[in-house]
């Protein structure tokens, strides 16, 4: 544990995770001042949007930060897919009085990471990178490397953490099934088949057992007995993302709040209906009635397109039957307090006497 917080420059062996959608800077910020460290998620953001974003972390705190990427492979568009899919979507459309939207869908919302994002870091040399599905190619690990980076990646299986390791990363984040967003599965040629996912505290000492990097517990943990005993099972930190979804300084939208505070939160599961991928959220009206997994929806990450003026029309009716809620297993650690105290309290983990 010692290794990591000192190779970071960090208080608390407490990571907050990267959290495309519901996040910017404002986070990273508050939990990099406040002993963690402060993730920002760059998947969803333009060049343009991540360069104002790095100039807020630069002005917000002169801490450790993580720029986190996603590193898929874009999907070709498949109009006999999308056609299928929409199909089953039509009798929303109709429902709603919304037009089908248009194909091809217009430009991509999750972009992986390209040598263009790479010049922008240069200059900002952030102290840690992570990435979800896998890493980039080997010259775009290199570059982050020589720029004083500490490269992280997402492992949900002990040959993904085998496989990262082999290829570069300085330490290996355990993801559990219990774990909230997008699961960063990558090493399987079949992404709806969950049977290799474990639990945390499952998979994490058998990755600690596998690996000589150290490793990062993420999924599930809410608290700060959570974090010990994660630390007991041999992660050298831990990753934790539900708990930091009420923050001030997130901007989860008012329907995703409210099922975050209600008892649904007791219900999630794993679905890849909003993007094409596997991702864990609270159960609503369409994984109930067309998932929560169907072979039918179109490649990561094309598959937002068909359901996003649904979602629209939905929220602004108040209804979330058609937003992705994302969450994790266990939503007990979300409270409505500045991320430093959630810092506070979850660090208090990391000093408990083991
Ligand atoms: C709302 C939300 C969005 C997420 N987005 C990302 C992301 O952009 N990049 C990433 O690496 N992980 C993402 N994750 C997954 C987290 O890295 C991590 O695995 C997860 O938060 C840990 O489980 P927990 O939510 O139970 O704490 C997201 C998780 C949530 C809850």
């Amino acid at each position: 544990m010692k290794a990591l917080k000192k190779f970071l420059g960090i208080k608390h062996p407490i990571i907050q995770s990267p959290m495309a959608g519901v996040q910017r800077s404002a986070l990273a910020i508050a939990v990099s001042n406040a002993g963690g460290l402060g993730s920002l998620p760059c998947a969803m953001l333009s060049p343009a949007e991540l360069h104002s974003e790095l100039t807020s972390l630069r002005a917000g705190t002169d801490k450790p930060v993580n720029l986190n990427f996603f590193c898929h492979t874009p999907p070709e568009p498949d109009a006999q897919r999308e056609a299928a899919w929409r199909d089953l979507l039509a009798p929303y459309y109709d429902e709603f009085a919304i037009p089908q939207p248009q194909y091809p869908p217009s430009g991509s919302t999750r972009a992986p990471f390209s040598r263009e994002a790479a010049d922008l870091l240069q200059e900002f040399r952030p102290a840690v990178v992570s990435f979800h599905f896998g890493l980039p190619s080997t010259d775009l690990v290199a570059r982050v490397k020589a720029m004083g980076s500490l490269v992280l990646s997402t492992a949900t299986t002990v040959e993904e953490a085998i496989w990262l390791e082999k290829h570069g990363a300085d330490a290996i984040i355990a993801q559990g099934l219990e774990a909230g967003g997008h699961r960063g599965i990558f090493l399987s040629n079949d992404l709806l088949d969950l049977t290799s996912q474990m639990g945390t505290f499952a998979l994490l000492p058998q990755i600690v057992r596998a690996v000589r990097v150290p490793v990062i517990a993420a999924g599930g943990i809410a608290n700060a007995r959570g974090v010990a005993a994660a630390l007991a099972l041999g992660a050298s930190a831990v990753q934790i993302g539900t708990a930091f979804l009420l923050c001030s300084e997130v901007f989860t939208t008012p329907i995703h709040r409210s099922a975050l505070k209600s008892e649904a939160a007791r219900h999630t599961a794993i679905t890849n209906l909003f993007t094409g991928r596997p991702a864990r959220g609270i159960v609503n009206r369409i994984m109930k009635e067309r998932g929560p997994i169907s072979a039918a929806v179109p490649a990561f990450p094309l598959a937002g397109a068909a359901l996003g003026p649904l979602r629209t029309k939905a929220e602004s009716l108040g209804d979330g039957g058609f937003s992705p809620l994302w969450c994790g297993q266990n939503a007990s650690g979300c409270a409505e307090l500045p991320a430093a105290e959630v810092v506070r309290k979850l660090a208090a983990g990391a000093s408990a006497p083991r």
